[in-house]
């Protein structure tokens, strides 16, 4: 059988009067009426208060209270492990055509019954205004799950070429032996769905601990998946401080998978943790992450001006520089930063950025995700100024409502100056100006200068540009791209990950992260 077609979940338009913002405005307004949200933990599909209360408040307006969530405790995750394990013999056994279209139930809910409701949490709790909730948590979420779907028939497809006469070979991709361990970020709603939905739609059973700063859209996205027919026991969401929910799983006999999206250090601190269990477990977990970036694009002297300008801005502010994608290190050749007008350009679009309360609609930028975002995305301006940078537009902040910093420029003179090195998170660009015959020792330093390799751009119309930056900046990012911002890869179409520092490069949005959850079987039958 064949999977029904997939495309990419299209996107709506919000204009003035139109009926998609009439019916995310309603939710949006109900949903500021009704907080704050109390959200247990959903364990065996039945909700947990265990009174280990925290609470998150809204980026854009720290007074107000968005969220009281239950964290799991001991006796939650046991559960949660426990009820997961006993549930999985009977999903993996499910046939797969019936677990393909709950996948495809879920993604309909995700863009349909409850597009309003994941679009409206996606803004109050993580900031984002309508476009890049809409791109995230309407259409890349279900995009996530519609060609997950296609990409396992398709896995499930692959068989050995070859069968000797009087024999049969056949290969059975099956779930790994024991739980996954699912842990996901703020930024994208999607990720959240998808760093679960991966490892399940393959028959895996997935304990879920969310971000703090994004529990009411998980929240939500779990609850579709309980609706759309994933067994109750299946995906367990528990969320709490990664020192115990983690520790607790992955310190678990039965624990076979990581499945991880967030900083390079937890990650790498994780990756260790598992090693020193090593002997404890049934088999070698899988470790799978995507951690983080600093991004670059480089502007050569034959690049047209304007896109480059009007790429760079989007792709440095957009969501406030808190995609793990933003751009970060600008490198711009002298003559175009000069005479070319890029730099005039580049501050005159800063300067239109309207930053408030996504609430508002009209607004390009919001807050930054909460305090300690807020905090050591100033402090890098500090130590930027500090080691001699120019700030050449922003480099303030505002954390008197909520946790506003404006869009900032950094000119500097030091191409390994500390905010060209290290990721910041945030709507902070650092410039290096090169001269016009140094763009291959600039290449060079842009390889060398950082230990991420997630994303990259290269303006130039000249071919022989393309060519020399692409070889040179071969291991420089998992996900290129000629003449077109470093973000927003679009499941599908761009595989996305990186490689170095920023992570195991198993391209979420494609078939090959699929490959990372089975453990596959050969059979011969003999005639
Ligand atoms: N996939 C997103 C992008 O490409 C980042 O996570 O921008």
């Amino acid at each position: 059988f064949n999977v029904p077609n997939i495309e990419n979940e299209p996107m709506k338009p919000y204009g003035p009067g139109s009926a998609e913002r009439e019916g995310l405005k309603a939710a949006y307004a109900q949903m500021e009426k009704d907080l704050p949200f109390e959200i247990p933990c959903i364990v065996n599909g039945k909700p947990v208060k265990t009174g280990k209360i925290q609470k998150q408040h809204l980026p854009a307006d720290h007074a107000r209270h968005l969220v009281t969530y239950h964290e799991a405790d001991e006796a939650t995750i046991t559960a949660a492990i426990e009820g997961s394990l006993a549930a999985k013999a009977e999903w993996e056994a499910m046939p797969w055509a019936d677990r393909a279209a709950i996948f495809l139930k879920a993604a309909d809910l995700v863009a349909g019954k409850y597009r309003y409701q994941i679009m409206a949490a996606t803004m109050l709790g993580q900031g984002k205004n309508v476009w890049q909730a809409e791109i995230d948590a309407a259409a890349e979420l279900a995009d996530f799950l519609r060609f997950g779907v296609k990409y396992v028939e398709q896995l499930y497809a692959i068989q050995p070429p070859k069968n000797a006469a009087g024999s049969w070979n056949r290969t059975e991709y099956r779930a790994l032996e024991g739980f996954v361990l699912a842990v996901t970020p703020f930024n994208f709603t999607a990720i959240g769905g998808n760093l679960c939905a991966t490892p399940a739609i393959v028959g895996n059973v997935v304990i879920w601990k969310p971000s703090p700063y994004a529990i009411y859209a998980n929240y939500i996205t779990h609850k579709i998946f309980l609706e759309a027919g994933v067994p109750p026991a299946v995906i367990q969401f528990t969320p709490g401080p990664a020192e115990a929910v983690v520790a607790q799983a992955i310190n678990h006999v039965d624990f076979a998978a990581l499945h991880f999206t967030g900083s390079t250090h937890v990650f790498k601190k994780l990756w260790k943790d598992i090693s020193n269990n090593v002997d404890i477990y049934k088999g070698y977990p899988r470790i799978v992450g995507e951690t983080g970036g600093k991004n670059f694009h480089v502007v050569h002297e034959s690049a047209e001006v304007r896109n480059a300008v009007v790429q760079s801005v989007r792709a440095a502010f957009e969501y406030q520089g808190q995609k793990c994608s933003a751009l970060s290190r600008l490198y711009v050749s002298e003559s175009i930063w000069t005479n070319g007008g890029f730099k005039d350009q580049l501050l005159a679009e800063i300067e239109k950025i309207k930053i408030g309360d996504p609430g508002e609609w009209t607004n390009y930028m919001g807050p930054v995700i909460g305090r300690p975002s807020y905090d050591k995305i100033t402090s890098y301006i500090q130590k930027a100024k500090d080691a001699g940078g120019e700030v050449l537009i922003g480099g303030i902040g505002d954390d008197s409502k909520g946790y506003y910093v404006k869009p900032t420029v950094i000119l500097t003179k030091d191409p390994k100056s500390v905010t060209m090195v290290e990721e910041i998170f945030g709507p902070v660009i650092t410039v290096y100006v090169f001269p016009d015959a140094s763009f291959s020792e600039t290449l060079h330093l842009i390889d060398t200068t950082t230990t991420y390799a997630l994303t990259g751009a290269i303006f130039a119309s000249s071919r022989p540009a393309l060519i020399a930056a692409t070889n040179a900046l071969r291991n420089a990012a998992g996900n290129v791209y000629y003449n077109e911002k470093c973000t927003g890869a679009v499941v599908g179409q761009q595989p996305f990950g990186g490689a170095r520092a920023s992570g195991t490069n198993d391209k979420a949005g494609s078939m090959s992260i699929f490959y990372r959850f089975v453990s596959a079987r050969s059979i011969k039958e003999g005639f």
